[in-house]
């Protein structure tokens, strides 16, 4: 007779069904590596934990928080494409277009710029994060316009089963308020890093960023030289407003020369002078993850340089950044400099964000979310509790319980067969199953449940 007790293969198909959380094993948001030459962090008073960005995940693919359903966060932030939108405009609730181009969300917590959106009007990264639920065109809780507010939304979160234990780890108890949602998408959005690209590799292996790389191509490090070096001395002058390591924006820049209004909208607009982390424009396979600036008006890297290199001087751009006015806008760069700019550009893309579960649509294909309070592999109760025999033919019988626990019987498709009470050492008579492999659900009181795995044989 062969005692059997938990089954690794048994929490691991558990772990990765996908549509559930399970609070005991949260993925690792808080201590993920930093590399030691990143330095700049806006995290304030809101630090990363596992439980607050992983209801921050819930919130930002959930098409609940817009009026209609349709819209998520994640609608116009794609993982595939760095968390932007190869659309220009994105598209709202009822089918609107935003009035910019949706931002990529790649290490926004590492920069010294602590005002988010384009033009700057967030005053922190909590601020930012409610204000697209509350826009009308976006996700429709305006409280305006006929729209409902924010407050209606809070009610209707309060119905939905899976935010009453997202919000108790998360915060103590189960209370939403729009305080504790900024918190939590907040901590989401900063936890999204991207610090595996090859500039990375590089940057480790060297002193300062003035250094060649050892693992780039002579193109790519006399485009790193470019970057960083002023006009006067032969450079591009991108360092001065996008800043390595993290290629962070300056705070203190004015408008980079991009004045128009995204799409058809004409008209100009002067007040943009945020640029998200330079990091990521490109994909993995060296496409742009949508197109560029605030009017998405940049649709290649070779664009872009030719942007800076004769920048539109206009005289009624007050506010044009003095660093690009006159000869700091007209770089008279060769072909072979543009290339360089560009191929070093390629250099700043990782792969994790694109691909990283713990970024992903934590919903099912069918758009629905479980949250459980365990994965069964709770150690305590399950090193006490045996079953045998195994493979069993008329009856198992579970060994180490001490009081009445409740089990559930389930077939291996997941199928509820049979459930109940169990009293120490009683057996459970399973002659009546057909052959197959069983899993049984024990929740002891005060516990964690625990899942066994066994096999019916004849
Ligand atoms: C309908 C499309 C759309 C939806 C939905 C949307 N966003 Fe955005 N997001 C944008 C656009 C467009 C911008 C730039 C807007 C601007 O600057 O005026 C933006 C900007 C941002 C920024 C600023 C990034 C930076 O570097 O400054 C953050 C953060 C952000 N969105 C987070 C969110 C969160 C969180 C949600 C869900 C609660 C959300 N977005 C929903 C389109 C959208
Ligand atoms: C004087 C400051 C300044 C300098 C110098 C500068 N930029 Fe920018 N950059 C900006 C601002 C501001 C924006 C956002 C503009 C907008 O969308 O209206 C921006 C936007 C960008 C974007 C688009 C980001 C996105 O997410 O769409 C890229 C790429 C970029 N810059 C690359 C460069 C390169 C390469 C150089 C050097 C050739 C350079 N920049 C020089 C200020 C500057």
């Amino acid at each position: 007779m062969k005692k059997v007790t938990l089954l690794g293969i048994t929490a691991s198909a558990l772990l990765f069904m996908s549509g559930t959380i399970y609070l005991d094993s949260l993925f690792n948001y808080a201590n993920q590596t930093v590399p030691n030459y990143i330095n700049k962090d806006n995290t304030n008073s809101n630090p990363v934990t596992d439980e607050g960005a992983t209801l921050g995940r819930v919130l930002f693919y959930d098409k609940e928080l817009s009026a209609n359903g349709n819209i998520a966060c994640a609608s116009c932030h794609k993982q595939e494409f760095a968390f932007s939108d190869t659309a220009v405009q994105s598209i709202g609730l009822t089918g609107g277009l935003t009035g910019r181009h949706s931002m990529r969300l790649v290490n926004a917590r590492f920069a010294d710029e602590d005002n988010f959106f384009w033009d700057e009007r967030a005053t922190s990264l909590e601020d930012q994060t409610t204000k697209p639920i509350q826009d009308h065109v976006e996700m429709g809780f305006s409280g305006t316009n006929g729209d409902p507010d924010i407050d209606s939304l809070i009610r209707k979160l309060e119905t939905i089963d899976y935010y009453d234990p997202l919000f108790t780890v998360a915060f103590g108890d189960a209370i939403i308020t729009e305080n504790r949602m900024q918190q939590a998408l907040a901590q989401f959005i900063r936890s999204i890093q991207s610090f595996d690209s090859r500039y990375d590799q590089g940057r480790a292996q060297v002193n300062n960023d003035a250094m060649d790389f050892p693992n780039f191509t002579a193109s790519e490090n006399a485009g790193k030289r470019l970057f960083i070096l002023p006009p006067p001395a032969g450079g591009a002058g991108c360092v001065g407003c996008h800043r390595p390591p993290e290629f962070d924006i300056d705070p203190a820049t004015g408008n980079n020369g991009i004045t128009g209004q995204a799409g058809s909208q004409g008209g100009t607009d002067y007040t943009n002078t945020r640029a998200p982390s330079l990091r990521d424009i490109v994909n993995p396979s060296g496409d742009l993850n949508g197109p560029l600036m605030h009017t998405g008006e940049i649709t290649t890297l070779e664009e872009l340089i030719d942007h800076y290199n004769a920048v539109p001087q206009d005289p009624n751009n007050t506010t044009l950044d003095n660093r690009l006015a006159g000869p700091g806008g007209n770089l008279n760069l060769t072909n072979q400099e543009k290339a360089d700019l560009v191929a070093f550009l390629g250099t700043l893309t990782g792969s994790d964000i694109y691909t990283n579960e713990i970024w992903s649509d934590p919903f099912d294909e069918n758009g629905n979310l479980t949250v459980e309070a365990s994965t069964g592999i709770a150690e305590s109760f399950a090193e006490k509790v045996q079953l045998f025999p195994n493979p069993a033919s008329d009856f198992v019988q579970v060994t180490g319980i001490t009081e009445v626990t409740d089990f559930n019987l389930f077939s291996v498709s997941g199928q509820l067969v049979q459930s109940g009470i169990l009293y120490p050492s009683e057996r459970i008579a399973v002659n009546h199953l057909q052959e197959g492999v069983y899993l049984i659900s024990l929740t002891q009181n005060g516990e964690k449940p625990l899942t066994i795995r066994f096999v019916k044989s004849r």
